[in-house]
């Protein structure tokens, strides 16, 4: 049997997303081992489920640091300490820099709460609903320079609930968690 691809899940917020990754890779279901959780927020309540889990947290404040390549330089040196292979963001609010990018060459992976390329950056939820639209969705993409523009690997669609944002945001993190399981799954299978 093939090896366990080892991952990096970066996030900043709550980490419902890192959640669902963390159960899927547990139980097998993605061919990957989540070796490290990396923040920018010490504080999320990411890191709790982090600890839950029993995976290593590595906390960067990047105001700590001079610069942004700094910053990335130090989150490399852990990376590469782990050994890690690719990265998941998972709701890490911040643009990568080329420091990443450079070391992990089509090996970074996003999720966006949108069918990208509409409403890019933050509150795309919001957007959607404030915009009117009727169906909005998921989109998974490698990561570039870009916000949120990186090569599309998988998109779903999902319909606006009654013009509310709570209820919409209900929905699309459950297509949040499968999609983004299905689309490591079929990624790390080849
Ligand atoms: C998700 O909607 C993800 O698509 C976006 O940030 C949100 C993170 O949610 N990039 P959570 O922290 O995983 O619950």
């Amino acid at each position: 049997m093939a090896k366990n691809v080892r991952i990096a899940v970066f996030a900043s917020g709550s980490g419902s997303n890192f959640a669902a990754l963390e159960k899927a890779c547990y139980v097998g279901t993605i061919p990957a081992d989540i070796v490290l959780l990396v923040t920018d927020k010490p504080d999320a309540f990411v890191t709790e489920r982090a600890k839950q889990a029993g995976i290593p947290v590595a906390a960067f404040r990047p105001r700590d640091f001079e610069t942004k390549q700094a910053y990335e330089q130090a989150i490399l040196a852990v990376l590469q300490e782990a050994q890690v292979e690719w990265l998941i963001l998972a709701g890490y609010m911040r643009l990568i820099s080329h420091v990443l990018l450079d070391a992990y060459p089509e090996r970074i992976i996003n999720i966006h709460p949108s069918l990208l390329p509409s409403f890019p950056g933050k509150d795309a939820i919001g957007q959607a609903v404030k915009a009117g639209v009727k169906v909005t969705g998921v989109t998974v993409h490698l990561v570039d320079e870009g916000m949120d523009t990186g090569p599309i690997l998988a998109q779903q669609a999902v319909n606006v609930i009654d013009n509310d944002e709570q209820q919409t945001a209900k929905a699309i993190h459950e297509v949040e968690h499968e999609l983004y399981t299905a689309t490591l799954k079929k990624l790390f299978e080849k």
